[in-house]
């Protein structure tokens, strides 16, 4: 079954429900009107071992953990940082990844440390690490915008000073972009699918399937291939 945009769950199928957010590549973005990225074909794999079909929708990245918990689909697959407060509401699964967020910055307006970032308008994709980062750590609003990509465009624009992301969307944000570059991980950080509580079957079959794609090569194959395409895409 196709991934489309708008794939909406239909309460009553037994597929497997990925539920995503599609400006994050290279873990999920659009091709065309398909979602693709490391994440749906982690989901994918998931509903192979289950011998269910595989559906995903993308939503805005604040409804993404929501979804699993109102049960309005399966698997939660974002780019999901663990963090402590999102395990009281949801199960995470092994992580599949250890990475973090950085900051993009103007050549012209160069990121040295973190202390220069108080008092900073900053720009992040709503209800990410990145937001909690400015919130939690800095004490401050940050400027929010829908994608990293349009958090992006505000920091070209000079509407925000910098842009605080995870690294693999933001190194394709300044993929090709000569005025912008990014520092060094400013946090530690992994990502996990999350699903509701209490399925412990389903945990089960998501970590075996995690452990399989790391053993096997497919993930990093999936890393390679969908960071390529991504990049492509940045290039047009
Ligand atoms: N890792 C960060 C977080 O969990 C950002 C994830 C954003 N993912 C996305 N698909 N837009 O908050």
């Amino acid at each position: 079954m196709s991934a489309l945009v708008c794939g909406c769950a239909d309460k009553n199928d037994d597929s497997v429900k990925m539920i995503t957010e599609a400006t994050f590549p290279p873990y999920e973005f659009l091709r065309g009107q398909e979602i693709v990225g490391i994440d749906v074909e982690i989901c994918r794999a998931v509903a192979q071992k289950l011998g269910k079909d595989f559906r995903s929708e993308t939503v805005d990245f604040d409804s993404v953990i929501p979804a699993v918990i109102s049960g309005k689909a399966d698997l939660a697959a974002a780019g999901i940082t663990v963090t402590e407060d999102r395990k009281k509401n949801v199960d995470f699964s092994i992580p599949y990844v250890k990475t973090g967020i950085v900051v993009i910055y103007r050549k012209d307006n160069p990121f040295k440390d973190k202390d220069q970032l108080k008092g900073r308008k900053i720009g992040v994709q709503s209800g990410t690490t990145s937001e909690m980062f400015v919130t939690d750590e800095l004490k401050q609003e940050p400027e929010r915008a829908k994608s990293p990509a349009e958090a992006v465009a505000a920091l070209k624009a000079g509407r925000v000073e910098f842009v605080i992301a995870d690294i693999d969307p933001a190194k394709n944000c300044v993929k090709g972009e000569e005025t912008l570059a990014i520092s060094d991980f400013i946090t530690s950080e992994e990502y996990a699918v999350a699903i509701r509580k209490g399925q412990p079957e389903l945990l089960k079959a998501i970590n075996e399937t995690i452990a399989e794609i790391k053993a096997d090569g497919r993930l990093a194959k999936w890393v390679k291939e969908f960071t390529e395409e991504s990049d492509k895409l940045k290039e047009k």
